[in-house]
């Protein structure tokens, strides 16, 4: 038990109060201790896609059917409702198994808004990562043997590892690189790498991944290993650009297809990442409030007494997150793109859509991902599960920079169009957009 809390003077209360808060106010990028209150990511329950699948197995009310070959691998997926067509494949030996994984073995990765998966030919375990709505990233390994009970395994220090630092913004989360791999697959260290997401140019993307797909006079790093860093773009080998076929590079046995879809590679880049933005913001604001309500109970304050330093923090997240899901940082394509699967379809099959039948999910695919720049992650559970402090401050946000007339600064490349079509879309597909937005939903919404 503490001791109640004196009662605050006031004036030499308020200099006592700001004088703490200064002392202990959390610096603008809290969170990054995500095992202490109120993430405590590794002692809470996870309740999320892959879980709530574990729950089902238990239960006996769904099963999951093994087959020699790709084992696990292809019922997995569709009890997860996650498309074949969204398969890529990594040949770098960056990750967790990287000791089966090369050129000639390359590891499949599949992924749908929430859930991502891992997959090894002759691997140990089918690897997954999931948006979990408070939890941010959790990861699992599902062994790789026949069994009369699959058991999704929650995995946290072996993961994070790799999965929750530096690369990930300091919260569990994904990790898409681009690498300069040698023959064997091993990246080549001293030619360094970079970290793909929407401001990573085509030309630097995909080194260590296949790629399938057309892309006219863009370069990307995929399809080839290397002797050292390319000089520039133009130095990057050209037998590795435009390939429609993988066909006879590993064999395709051991997999459900021979597929790395361009179109699916770019999606995987922005979600990724997006998670990963969305995962920061939601740890960085909860532990901002939950340090200032600990603050006001310890100085006797009353529990509204909103802090500087948490209004910092609530501001800086929030317009992270526009940034993020405006695609502000966007590379420009030059040229248009287009995959080998019918991925860019089934993206869109199911996307929320206002009556004008637009969606967030509309693929541009001639300069930029998406017809609407706005990320379909404004649909997710875990955006839903974001403070209701930090929903107010991202659609005040998302107001000013949305407004018609001259774009916000930072935001020119989002056309007057462009904008009235994010607001109408928004409004018409996620319950808290503002009600004013109601005026620019297409004719006939509502
Ligand atoms: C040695 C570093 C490393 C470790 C350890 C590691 N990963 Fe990864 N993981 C990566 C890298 C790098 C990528 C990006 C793709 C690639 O290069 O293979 C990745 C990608 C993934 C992906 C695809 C989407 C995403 O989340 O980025 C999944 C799923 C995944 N890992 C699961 C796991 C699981 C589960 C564990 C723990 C059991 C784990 N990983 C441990 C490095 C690692």
């Amino acid at each position: 038990m503490s001791p109640a809390p004196p009662a605050p003077r006031r004036g030499a209360g308020l200099l006592a109060t700001l004088l703490v808060a200064t002392l202990v106010a959390p610096p603008a990028t809290a969170g990054d201790d995500f095992e202490q209150a109120p993430i405590r990511y590794s002692a809470t329950a996870a309740d999320n896609t892959v879980s709530r699948l574990q729950e089902r197995l238990d239960a006996g009310t769904e099963t999951l059917a093994w087959k020699e070959g790709t084992g696990w691998l292809a019922s997995v997926l569709a009890a997860l409702e996650v498309p074949v067509s969204s398969q890529t494949l990594v040949f770098s030996k960056t990750s967790l198994q990287q000791a089966r994984i090369g050129p000639r073995n390359p590891r499949a990765l599949y992924f749908n808004d929430d859930v991502y998966v891992g997959y090894v030919r002759g691997g140990d375990v089918v690897e997954l990562s999931v948006a979990d709505p408070l939890l941010g990233t959790v990861f699992y390994t599902l062994d790789q043997a026949p069994s009369p009970a699959p058991r999704f395994a929650r995995r946290t220090e072996d993961c994070l590892l790799c999965h929750g630092g530096s690369q990930t913004r300091g919260v569990p989360g994904h990790v898409i690189r681009s690498v300069y791999p040698a023959a064997s697959g091993q990246p080549i260290f001293s030619a360094g790498s970079h970290r793909v997401d929407d401001a990573t140019p085509l030309a630097d993307r995909w080194g260590g991944w296949y790629v399938t797909g057309r892309h006219g006079g863009q370069r990307h790093l995929g399809n080839v290993t290397y002797a050292a860093r390319p000089a520039d773009a133009a130095a990057i080998d050209p037998a590795g650009q435009n390939v429609d076929d993988l066909g006879g590079r590993f064999g395709d046995s051991g997999y459900l297809a021979a597929a790395s879809d361009l179109v699916a590679l770019s999606v995987l880049a922005h979600q990724a990442s997006a998670h990963n933005v969305l995962t920061r913001a939601g740890f960085d604001v909860r532990t901002a409030l939950h340090r200032e309500a600990a603050l006001n109970r310890d100085l006797g304050q009353p529990a509204s007494q909103r802090w500087p330093s948490t209004d910092t923090v609530l501001d800086a997240s929030a317009a992270a997150l526009v940034d993020c899901f405006l695609f502000r940082h966007e590379a420009p394509l030059t040229e248009g793109i287009e995959g080998t699967t019918g991925f860019a379809a089934e993206f869109a099959a199911h996307a929320p859509r206002d009556a004008a039948g637009r969606s967030l999910k509309d693929l541009d695919l001639s300069r930029r991902l998406l017809r609407h720049p706005c990320s379909h992650l404004v649909h997710s559970a875990s955006f839903a599960a974001l403070p209701p402090e930090l929903h107010e401050r991202f659609w005040a946000r998302m107001d000013a920079v949305l407004a018609p007339g001259a774009p916000a600064e930072g935001f020119a490349h989002l056309s007057a169009d462009d904008r009235r079509a994010i607001r109408g879309i928004l409004a018409a597909t996620v319950p808290g957009a503002p009600q004013a937005w109601r005026a620019d939903a297409a004719p006939g919404a509502e």
